[in-house]
């Protein structure tokens, strides 16, 4: 990525720690600390994202357990392997009784969040998704987040309703013309528009971008930044770019592992009392992600429960991640213990309320 070349920032060095302690950063601070290259600097911007981490979010990890349960997408995002012109996929859609069963499952593993996540997928109608909703909030005591891309004002309304706590929606990248060329049937604007929406109507809304897109700049990232803050979002996630055969960004090469941790680190200093995932993206880059993400800003795992007949095919990009959740979540907890750190026994819900 040739991101460095494209902007240029014009503070001194010398004032890092000056900047790690500023209580607000200007733009070009945010990418004077994105840009650090010496292993040392890097480092000291890590310790203190981890530093704010402590002090807004303590040392309570929150696990969300995660369905996919559709990989059908009415969309045709350019980096996204379920985009609509990939007919290679296998697509599967998951019934409406498996998908409380799995909720069940996830709250058997005492986990208090399930994500309900899909392609934008029109077949499950307002109705499907608020009996989901209505059946899972019956049976477990857990916060739900839905991740089912744009939908109607009213569908969000009546979800709100029917008890759905918090939206996911990410902004995907906060320059328009970037998000035009990579979405060709949606617009920046429209997407800050529903989450707005979602927010005034008192979802915890969760924003986040793609880091490494061809053509995207530091300047880019430093706006996905800001556009999170102004947003006002409780979650945010900041997911490292990583190649799926059958795009058209096959051949793109999947984004760099410090900038992804530097723009993870950065948020943090930036956002505070957020919600940061160590995301499955991040553990596909590289096999200890999750770990290196929680120690440089990152208080939330989100481990995959989709079941197994369909997981392999939800293949957003090539060589995701799959494991046993059981198993997996045994070993996160020895993994979070191993950092000092404890796993969150409540619901986890925003920090801002
Ligand atoms: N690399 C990384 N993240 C991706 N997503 C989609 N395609 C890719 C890719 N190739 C992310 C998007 C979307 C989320 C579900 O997956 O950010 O919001």
């Amino acid at each position: 990525m040739k991101t460095d070349l494209n902007t240029k920032s014009h503070i001194e060095k010398t004032n890092l720690n000056y900047i790690l302690n500023k209580d607000e950063l200007s733009k070009d601070e945010m990418i004077f600390l994105l840009s650090l290259s010496d292993d040392k600097d890097i480092k000291a911007l890590f310790n203190r994202a981890d530093e704010i981490r402590k002090q807004f979010c303590g040392d309570e990890i929150h696990l969300r357990g995660i369905i996919e349960f559709s990989n059908y997408c009415e969309q045709d995002c350019v980096y996204c392997g379920l985009r609509k012109s990939n007919l290679t996929l296998d697509r599967y859609r998951i019934s409406i009784d498996e998908i409380i069963n799995t909720a069940r499952k996830i709250y058997s593993a005492g986990i208090k969040t399930v994500v309900l996540q899909s392609g934008e997928d029109f077949h499950y109608t307002k109705d499907d998704i608020t009996k989901i909703i209505r059946a899972i909030k019956e049976n477990c005591d857990v916060a739900i987040t839905l991740s089912l891309g744009e939908r109607s004002f009213d569908e969000y309304d009546e979800w709100k309703i029917a008890g759905a706590d918090r939206y996911l929606l990410k902004h995907e990248t906060a320059n328009p013309k970037l998000y035009s060329a990579l979405h060709s049937k949606q617009k920046l604007e429209e997407r800050i528009t529903h989450l707005r929406y979602l927010k005034s109507i008192g979802f915890q809304a969760g924003s986040g971008n793609i880091i490494g897109l061809p053509k995207q700049t530091i300047e880019d990232i430093a706006d996905d930044i800001l556009l999170c803050k102004e947003l006002d979002c409780d979650m945010c996630s900041f997911s490292p770019f990583i190649p799926s055969p059958e795009t058209p960004f096959k051949d793109v090469p999947a984004a760099d592992l410090s900038l992804t941790l530097k723009t993870m680190a950065v948020a943090r200093i930036v956002l505070k009392n957020v919600h940061i995932p160590a995301t499955t993206a991040l553990s596909t880059l590289t096999p200890e992600g999750r770990k290196l993400g929680l120690q440089v800003g990152a208080n939330v795992i989100m481990p995959n429960f989709t079941p197994d007949e369909y997981k392999d095919k939800y293949r957003i990009y090539a060589n995701k991640k799959t494991y046993d959740p059981i198993i997996y979540v045994q070993e996160l907890k020895q993994m979070i213990y191993s950092l000092g750190r404890k796993i969150g026994e409540d619901k986890g819900h925003s920090l801002k309320i």
